[in-house]
């Protein structure tokens, strides 16, 4: 079942944090079950402090006696770990189905290592058929729309804001042949402040499929 797969890769990647460490927790339903196994951690004595990459990952931490730094003061973390919607073997992501993912994307730049937990369905051999959300300034929504529209995306808007009270349009390209020019294109749009592909920023993901962990890691080049 996709749960046990989720808490199983969460599980495995819990083993990364070490004592002293300021970790950086990303957002969704396999983050969830990470937050609970590092509470237990913390509960039996690991001593951790964390940011996090939404309200709702903070409270749940904090929750289970996690203490939550404000990320505004905090300029480099030791290691995140956060979901995907979909990851290829190269370690390119889809993020932001649960709408975070320019919060993620900036704590993941902060992260001296950044690790995906994923069940197998979402794995993939290339990305590109999930949604892909852009985070949006409302004034610009219709501008950012046109945009996308332009580069070949079916586009919705998506309902409720960010947490950073802007909007967000799910854009549908169905495939996507060429990722790091469709990055560098929704980055140029004046309005368009985050967008959920994530080429370069993990680092190694763990895969749970049918309850076996997978750890696929980054070959060692600069990112
Ligand atoms: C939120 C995200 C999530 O990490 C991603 O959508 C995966 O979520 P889930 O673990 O619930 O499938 O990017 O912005």
């Amino acid at each position: 079942m996709a749960d046990d797969d989720k808490r199983l890769a969460a599980e495995a990647a819990v083993g990364e944090v070490r004592d002293g460490m300021l970790v950086g927790l990303g957002t969704g339903s396999t983050v969830a079950f990470l937050i609970a196994a590092l509470g237990e951690r913390v509960r039996d004595g690991l001593r951790i402090e964390a940011v996090s990459t939404s309200i709702a990952s903070a409270r749940a931490a904090e929750a289970l006696g996690i203490i939550v730094h404000d990320f505004a003061g905090v300029a480099r973390v030791d290691l995140t770990i956060d979901g995907a919607d979909e990851i290829d073997a190269q370690l390119r992501a889809i993020k932001g189905a649960g709408g975070a993912m320019l919060r993620e994307k900036v704590v993941a730049a902060a992260s001296d290592r950044m690790v995906v937990i994923a069940d197998g369905t979402k794995r993939v051999n290339a990305i590109g058929a999930a949604k892909l959300p852009v985070e949006v300034l409302p004034f610009a929504r219709s501008f950012v729309a046109a945009r996308l529209e332009a580069l070949g995306a079916a586009v919705g808007l998506r309902e409720g804001g960010t947490d950073n009270g802007n909007l967000i349009l799910d854009a549908r390209f169905g495939r996507i042949d060429d990722a790091r020019a469709l990055a560098a294109a929704i980055d140029a749009i004046p309005g368009a402040l985050g967008h959920g592909l994530f080429l370069r920023e993990v680092d190694a993901a763990y895969v749970a499929d049918a309850g076996v962990v997978t750890r696929i890691e980054r070959d060692q080049r600069p990112r």
